[in-house]
């Protein structure tokens, strides 16, 4: 298995944070938002997503629940301009709110989410545990868990292919960033491993090629 190559962890560059934003996520992230839907509709109240990027899931989350109110949270300036215009764009500023933060250390308030979400995140951390303690931090008991990231492939010529048939028409730099980002990834024994430390009987599985979920319920639920 080819070992894990660190990317720079938060997308603070204007072009690059750009160039994500502009590209078309919009079939898996629809997806994202039609299975969090279909496994956890109940829980969609109170809402976090870290590592919004540029909103897209919040965005699409709240047209699909327009009760549920979303925190959506991002460490990059660049990202989190990007992500406040666009719900500004959206008219949904009033389900929607966008705020800087960075993790580990979150500041918001302790055991207060229904439902955390978060995709395309993990891979970016130095500490990949500083995102499962986050959410054991700041979820209700009970709180549903729905967590996505890519996972590592076998070697950097299996990455080269996947990023040529998911993105071979994008930008260079995103093209640049997705490779990097695969040979960043956990894998999902990794995952598996980081939970079993962190106390979280989640469960991980993947679901599409390039794709891992971890989902299911912090305890203490009924
Ligand atoms: C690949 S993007 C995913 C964005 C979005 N969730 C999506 O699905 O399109 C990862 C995001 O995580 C943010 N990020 C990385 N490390 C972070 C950290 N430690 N704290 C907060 N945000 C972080 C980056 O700035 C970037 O916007």
């Amino acid at each position: 298995m080819m070992e894990r190559i660190r990317e720079p962890e938060i997308m603070n560059d204007m072009e690059q944070a750009i160039a994500y934003a502009k590209a078309d996520f919009s079939e898996s992230n629809q997806r994202f938002v039609d299975n969090l839907l279909k496994d956890f509709k109940p829980y969609l109240n109170n809402v976090l997503d870290i590592g919004c990027g540029p909103a897209d899931i919040p965005i699409r989350l709240a047209k699909a629940a327009p009760a549920v109110r979303i925190t959506a949270i991002d460490g990059s300036d660049a990202m989190v301009g990007l992500a406040q215009k666009a719900v500004k764009d959206a008219g949904l500023d009033m389900q929607i709110k966008v705020v800087k933060g960075y993790l580990p250390g979150i500041a918001l308030e302790k055991h207060s989410y229904d439902v955390i979400i978060s995709n395309g995140l993990l891979h970016h951390l130095p500490n990949p545990l500083a995102l499962w303690e986050e959410v054991k931090k700041l979820a209700k008991q009970g709180a549903a868990i729905y967590i996505m990231d890519l996972f590592r492939p076998q070697s950097a010529e299996q990455a080269k292919k996947i990023v040529e048939k998911v993105s071979g028409n994008e930008h260079p730099l995103l093209k640049r960033d997705f490779y990097n980002s695969l040979l960043a990834a956990y894998t999902i024994e990794e995952i598996k491993e980081q939970l079993r430390q962190e106390g979280l009987g989640l469960n991980v599985a993947q679901v599409s090629e390039r794709h891992l979920l971890v989902k299911g319920l912090i305890k203490g639920a009924e």
